[in-house]
């Protein structure tokens, strides 16, 4: 079957290409009546947007969003929600001639899965710029978040091999944007732009990693044994390129521990049973506990790098020297804050729908009896 849809209760379809004439996503399941407009979303797009211009790609793309579908009055109707971004920076020469896939992207494996038809400019479906669509979606799973009160955070904690410090507050967290790394550890991310610097001198990349929180989540999220919290947030994080790893909670690191160590105790606290300790992220058996949702995703380093190496022309067969054009982050990272935030929201909102916490219309939830 197809995959270019995530999600059941709130479904994400992504559709165009890097340098096709637009991206898009479509939305089917947003209930009815939540106020909506472009407004509501651009920011979270611009937030995507390149903004170092010397470690990001050199493509200016306004990623101005137009919704197409789902609307009246400024509210969603219930049916599909549509939100287009045309590409206008589109310059495909680099893209032209024999196919020879750049090592570490995903030219080799589109070429043998889709026989050669395949869009491969700009990467076609595999770009990054892709997940513009998945933000615009974000923005609107966020929105209905909001509505009950859950909170999606996401910021940098290692580029280059440069780790934030551990003992961040959910306030610093929160003023992530203000750093040009989306780092709370501003001192850190001083270092880190230092190794985005000296990878791009040396015509490489960096990847690193990105942390995520989900606060004040219901407990109960989830649909276990297949459609597990944890699995399904998986699923979306893979479904961003360069993703290669996701832990939860203390992750690999529990292989080490004792079960005295690694379980967190219950307690109770203002009427509620919380945890002393996280080391499970916020997720039992795949279903959310209440404490926050805590995860870490790994960024492997942009792979088109201004370096000179060994491919393969595939329509001869031939061994070639390749040297790779077009334009290219140095270090993705930061661009992907906004963006595991986004996949975050979208799973989220869905399980939170499945659950019936936020009703199919929204008039109905807001006048409860
Ligand atoms: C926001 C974003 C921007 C990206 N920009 C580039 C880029 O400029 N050049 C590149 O080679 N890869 C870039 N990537 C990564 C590739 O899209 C990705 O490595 C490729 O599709 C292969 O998929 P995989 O790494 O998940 O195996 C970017 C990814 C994201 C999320």
């Amino acid at each position: 079957m197809p995959a270019n849809t995530i999600g059941e209760r709130f479904r994400v379809t992504v559709i165009g290409e890097s340098h096709g004439p637009l991206i898009g996503a479509i939305i089917d399941g947003v209930p009815a009546g939540l106020p909506i407009s472009e407004g509501d979303i651009q920011p979270m797009l611009d937030l995507r947007r390149p903004h170092g211009e010397l470690y990001s790609t050199g493509r200016e793309e306004p990623d101005s969003v137009r919704i197409a579908s789902g609307l009246y009055r400024g509210m969603t109707t219930g049916g599909p929600l549509t939100l287009l971004i045309e590409n206008r920076d589109v310059d495909s020469r680099p893209y032209e001639g024999p196919p020879i896939p750049r090592p570490g992207h995903a030219d080799y494996t589109a070429w043998i899965r889709y026989g050669g038809r395949n869009d491969p400019r700009g990467g076609g479906r595999f770009s990054g710029r892709m997940t513009a669509a998945f933000v615009a979606a974000g923005a609107v799973a966020l929105k209905l978040l909001r509505r009950i009160g859950v909170e999606v955070l996401a910021y940098t904690v290692e580029i280059g091999g440069v780790r934030a410090h551990a003992d961040l507050s959910v306030e610093e967290k929160r003023r992530r944007y203000e750093d040009p790394l989306r780092c709370p550890d501003h001192e850190a991310s001083k270092s880190m732009e230092e190794k985005i610097m000296k990878a791009r001198r040396d015509g490489d990349s960096v990847g690193g990693i990105v942390e995520c929180l989900v606060v004040d989540v219901p407990a109960g999220l989830g649909e276990p044994i297949i459609d597990t919290l944890d699995g399904d947030l998986a699923k979306a994080m893979f479904a961003i390129p360069a993703v290669k790893g996701i832990e939860f909670g203390a992750g690999f690191k529990v292989a080490r521990l004792r079960g005295s160590e690694n379980n967190d105790q219950f307690i109770v606290k203002d009427g509620k049973v919380v945890t002393l300790t996280n080391n499970a992220g916020g997720i039992l058996g795949g279903i959310s506990n209440g404490m926050p949702i805590a995860f870490r995703v790994a960024f492997k380093p942009v792979s088109s790098i201004a370096r000179k190496q060994r491919s393969v022309r595939l329509d001869t067969m031939e061994e070639v020297e390749l040297i790779v054009k077009g334009r290219h982050d140095i270090c993705i990272v930061p661009r992907a804050v906004p963006i595991v935030e986004s996949m975050t929201a979208i799973v989220i909102v869905d399980h939170v729908l499945r659950a019936g916490i936020i009703a199919q219309n929204l008039d109905g939830y807001e006048r409860p009896g």
